[in-house]
């Protein structure tokens, strides 16, 4: 294999900087020219593609977002988009492709595999919704940058004896919220694998408030609802002041974790090997601490669980 490309796609992670770096160093190492892809499969399919050498990923490590910039392709999604993509690869004699995103991202390199492309995902998503991988690169810095909000939530919290309502990320997955809730020692972690229970989170609003707790954190997963329109339900319900705190995009960006680097330059590489082992249609997971590859399909069709252990010991340990 002698051209490699590379490109983010979707909602951009922190750490996507460092797997870019693994995919351009790695490739160079091994005697490949890469081409990277700006605004993912929108820019694939625009031809904006440039030739990247070891200065183009220097200085990017512990930079956040992705120099390569993303987009959600609408157009990809289209028969005619994917062959205008599928034609500037051969165009640019692209021989294997290196997608960094999530779910939908992967959908798009299942495609360009089935085209003939080999085409080589890796996981880039805050969400960690990914079920056949451990984690996703840019999880640990979101659920990081999540516990440090509930950390300054709680002072406030605390001062004025309020229930503080917090909602984040993930979509339908509930991870961000479980972990950093876990994290931040929340009384109420509320995911959408369980559900709301309004009852249940008011009553522990007001067992606490009895024992004299004077700060009561909630993390909302925004799969499950807006944290306006609970704060005004828990209001009512248990009379007790609520405020609620949307975290939105800032759990988006920030310098990489040195987990999320580690996990990135790791996988980035590995996708970069794979390719030049003549494989594709493949997506880099990490089990344990080892970095490993399944099918994209079969990544695809697995179902992503709840960790209940951590999901039960964050309830008990809140009382
Ligand atoms: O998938 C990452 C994510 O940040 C989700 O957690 C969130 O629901 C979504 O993207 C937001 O997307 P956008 O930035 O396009 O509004």
């Amino acid at each position: 294999m002698n051209t490699i490309g590379v490109l983010t796609s979707g909602g951009d992670s922190p750490g996507m900087n460092a797997a870019i770096r693994a995919v351009v160093r790695n490739a160079i190492s091994n005697g490949c020219k890469v081409l990277g892809v700006k605004r993912g499969y929108d820019g694939l399919i625009n031809g904006q593609l440039e030739e990247m050498n070891l200065s183009s990923v220097a200085d990017i490590i512990h930079r956040g977002g992705t120099i390569l910039r993303t987009a959600r392709s609408e157009e990809f999604r289209t028969e005619e988009g994917r062959m205008r993509a599928l034609n500037v690869l051969k165009v640019f004699g692209i021989e294997g492709l290196v997608v960094i995103g999530g779910d939908g991202s992967f959908r798009g390199a299942q495609k360009l595999s089935e085209l003939g492309i080999p085409t080589i995902g890796v996981p880039g998503t805050i969400d960690n919704d990914l079920a056949y991988t451990d984690y996703t690169i840019g999880f640990d810095t979101a659920m990081n940058t999540v516990v440090d909000a509930i950390s300054k939530i709680r002072d406030t919290s605390a001062s004025h004896g309020r229930a503080n309502i917090i909602e984040v990320m993930g979509r339908h997955c509930g991870d961000i919220a479980l972990y950093a809730g876990l994290a931040g020692g929340a009384e109420s972690i509320i995911i959408p694998e369980v559900g709301l229970d309004i009852d249940q989170v008011c009553k522990k609003l007001i067992k606490g408030k009895n024992r004299g707790k004077l700060h009561s954190i909630i993390v909302l997963a925004e799969g499950v609802g807006g944290a306006i329109e609970l704060g005004g339900v828990i209001e009512e319900k248990t009379g007790i002041e609520t405020r609620a705190t949307i975290l939105g995009h800032i759990q988006r960006g920030g310098s990489p974790t040195a987990f999320d680097r580690i996990l990135a330059s790791k996988m980035g590489a590995k996708a970069v090997d794979l390719l030049l082992e003549g494989k594709g249609s493949l997506v880099v997971g990490v089990q344990g601490n080892k970095t490993f590859s399944i099918d994209i399909d079969e990544a695809l069709s697995l179902e992503k669980k709840l960790e209940e252990d951590a999901y039960q010991l964050a309830d008990i340990l809140s009382i």
